[in-house]
């Protein structure tokens, strides 16, 4: 499957956008352990255009962590178009990914992220306008809708990919669901089957094996992990040993010297 940034193995392992723990950091942590692509904490399309600096320094990063996605979100199709003008005059990232899944309360109230999913014409006017706004790639990461009656990641998907959207992401949960009960890997089949761009899944991977489950369930084009990085970088670098029936490198040999080491090693 033909990605739209470069990427070093043909089925990449993605590091998640997560807010307060995706940082630059953890970022060349992840990518030094096996992540073939890190994304950005999800920043403000208000904050970009109106050129806070708290704002703009969430989204520099290093050298040694491209491929990297800077993540946006709002619900202004003008602003989020200035803002992904801006991050690609300001940082030259290698894409820029739209959030239209983050659930928390202060984000849905103004439409954004998975507010977004309520309104399908808007999903496709904010994908529109930043692909107009920046010769970057621009790829999404969607949930399967806002509520259970509202659920229909294959129709969501598809009007994305219509829209624009050069790859996507599904996290197979719906607003409603927040994190609870198990991510529906079937609707990662379902929107992988149906797509032509790259889908990536994600959803509830803890171990390596996870990782060869979930592509043998959904046939995805690559996986991308959150919470089961948190405290184990390494499992990026073990799910690849797995995948390519290679013998576990032991990553983590010495891991009770933890992450304060890595950060150390990374800075020699
Ligand atoms: C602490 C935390 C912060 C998150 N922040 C973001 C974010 O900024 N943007 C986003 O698209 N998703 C965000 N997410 C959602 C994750 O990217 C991911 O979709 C979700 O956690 C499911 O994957 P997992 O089961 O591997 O954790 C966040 C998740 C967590 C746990």
């Amino acid at each position: 499957m033909h990605f739209p940034y470069s990427v070093a193995h043909d089925f990449p392992l993605v590091l998640a956008p997560m807010a307060g723990v995706s940082e630059s950091p953890f970022r060349q942590i992840c990518r030094r352990y096996g992540a073939d692509v890190v994304v950005s904490e999800f920043i403000s399309s208000v904050g970009i255009s109106l050129g806070i600096e708290r704002v703009l320094a969430e989204m520099r990063f290093e050298p040694v962590e491209r491929p990297i996605g800077i993540q946006i979100y709002g619900a202004d199709a003008t602003i989020m178009a200035r803002a992904a003008g801006m991050v690609t005059e300001l940082f030259e990232p290698d894409f820029v990914d739209i959030n239209f899944g983050c659930p928390v309360k202060k984000v849905v109230r103004n439409n954004g992220g998975s507010g977004c999913l309520k309104d399908m014409n808007l999903v496709r006017g904010i994908i529109r306008a930043v692909r107009d706004a920046t010769q970057l790639p621009v790829t999404v990461k969607i949930r399967s809708g806002w509520d259970e009656t509202q659920r229909d990641p294959v129709e969501i998907a598809l009007r994305c990919q219509e829209a624009g959207a050069q790859a996507l992401t599904l996290h197979p949960r719906t607003r409603t669901q927040m994190y609870q009960g198990a991510a529906n890997w079937d609707e990662i089949a379902a929107v992988a089957q149906a797509l032509t761009i790259p889908v990536i899944g994600n959803g509830d991977i803890r171990t390596p094996e996870d990782v060869v489950a979930m592509r043998h369930h959904a046939n995805c084009a690559g996986i991308m992990i959150a919470r089961g990085s948190f405290g184990n970088p390494w499992l990026f670098a073990e799910a690849r040993d797995l995948l390519e029936g290679r013998a576990n490198r032991l990553v983590h040999e010495g891991a009770s010297v933890g992450v304060a080491a890595t950060a150390a090693t990374l800075r020699d």
